[in-house]
């Protein structure tokens, strides 16, 4: 098997593949007739696989993986105001050596492309580029009209701290309400992002400050939804981030990419530009750092009799993948960058699982 050019075109800028993609030349297949259904959050979907927040730029990316047979498409992390991308490349292929949480922020170097989705691990970074509101808000009306019965459009939102004179978490707040506004079923906060440089990028540390967002947010959207979108984090302190944050919460999905600092074949820094030398490492070599945070977020809803949902997310290649996820107990597996180079995964399982 070899590897087939991604969704997303990762020579060309994030504005370009914004306004010409998705890239897709295959057919779209006929989707499998199958009765089953899934409970997610209250709503019935046609199967319990997604694809998180990234590799869905816009509702034509949203029409084309909905199409594919991808129920929960996640619409790209937007801002309360208009903020460009990283500039290129934001996409590099890297040595899908399995990594353990202890290599977070440890040292990796770019490598030739793999030949296949098995050995598919890249580094993104974009600095969570977003549309102006009023831009967002018109296509997120777009990509919900593009859903059938069965699916159900999640849309990740971050604070910008100083947006128009709010604080992080009343422009969190804010953001979450101009999404629902615009017809997201769900909403999603990401308190993990690598890739910027500011205090929003690993809020999910800190119990005090996620719970409060997560209080403001829920004031604000009432009975829509809300998970957190988070990284990696030990037991202990994954249960008192989780237990601060249920009174406001209904979903919990883990995990963002994983920080590593990302050099090229010579050791110097291989994403051009300051504040770029750490970059989210995602795909193959994330898989058992996810695998573990499904399993120790699985545990914690047992040892706290709670109800909320769980989204296994990191390092889903294949339909075994999905497979082992949902046996652990996953209420949803979302794949990003197999997503992106096998846009066909989600049919084939469904496929497989009729
Ligand atoms: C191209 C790309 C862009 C991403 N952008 C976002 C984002 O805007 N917000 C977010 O919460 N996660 C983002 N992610 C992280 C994914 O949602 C996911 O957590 C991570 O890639 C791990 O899943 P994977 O191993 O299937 O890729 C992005 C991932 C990729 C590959």
């Amino acid at each position: 098997m070899t590897l087939l050019p991604p969704t997303y075109d990762i020579a060309r800028s994030y504005e370009e593949n914004l306004s010409a993609g998705p890239v897709y030349a295959g057919a779209i297949p006929p989707a499998p007739a199958s009765r089953k259904t899934w409970s997610f959050l209250g709503f019935e979907l046609s199967s319990p696989i997604g694809v998180p927040a990234g590799p869905l730029l816009n509702a034509a990316y949203v029409d084309l993986y909905a199409q594919l047979g991808w129920d929960v498409p996640v619409y790209k992390t937007v801002r309360s105001v208009a903020r460009a991308s990283h500039p290129v490349p934001n996409c590099l292929f890297i040595s899908t050596d399995t990594l353990s949480e202890a290599d977070a922020h440890s040292v990796r170097a770019v490598a030739p492309a793999p030949q296949s989705v098995a050995g598919l691990t890249i580094t993104n970074s974009f600095g969570m580029p977003s549309m102006a509101p009023d831009d967002w808000q018109a296509d997120i009306r777009r990509a919900s009209e593009a859903l059938r019965p069965g699916q159900l459009l999640v849309v990740s939102v971050v604070g910008t701290p100083g947006a128009d004179g709010r604080g992080l978490e009343d422009d969190f707040a804010h953001t979450a309400a101009l999404a629902k506004a615009a017809g997201a079923r769900v909403i999603e906060a990401n308190f993990s992002c690598p890739n910027v440089a500011s205090a929003e990028g690993e809020l999910f540390r800190d119990a005090r400050t996620s719970a409060s967002i997560v209080r403001k947010i829920k004031q604000r959207i009432g009975d829509t939804p809300l998970i957190i979108k988070i990284g990696a984090l030990p037991e202990e302190h994954l249960a008192a981030v989780v237990e601060a944050c249920l009174p406001f919460l209904d979903g919990v999905a883990a995990i963002n990419t994983v920080p590593l600092s990302i050099v090229d074949a010579e050791g110097n820094q291989a994403l051009p530009g300051t504040g770029r030398l750490k970059s989210g490492v995602c795909g193959a070599a994330i898989s058992e750092v996810a695998t573990e945070m499904t399993a120790r977020l699985l545990r914690i809803r047992d040892r706290l009799n709670a109800k909320f949902a769980v989204v296994s997310v990191g390092g889903v290649m294949s339909e075994r993948d999905i497979d082992g996820r949902l046996a652990m107990g996953a209420d949803l597996v979302m794949s990003a960058t197999a997503a992106m180079w096998d846009p066909l995964l989600a049919h084939r399982w469904k496929d497989s699982h009729g």
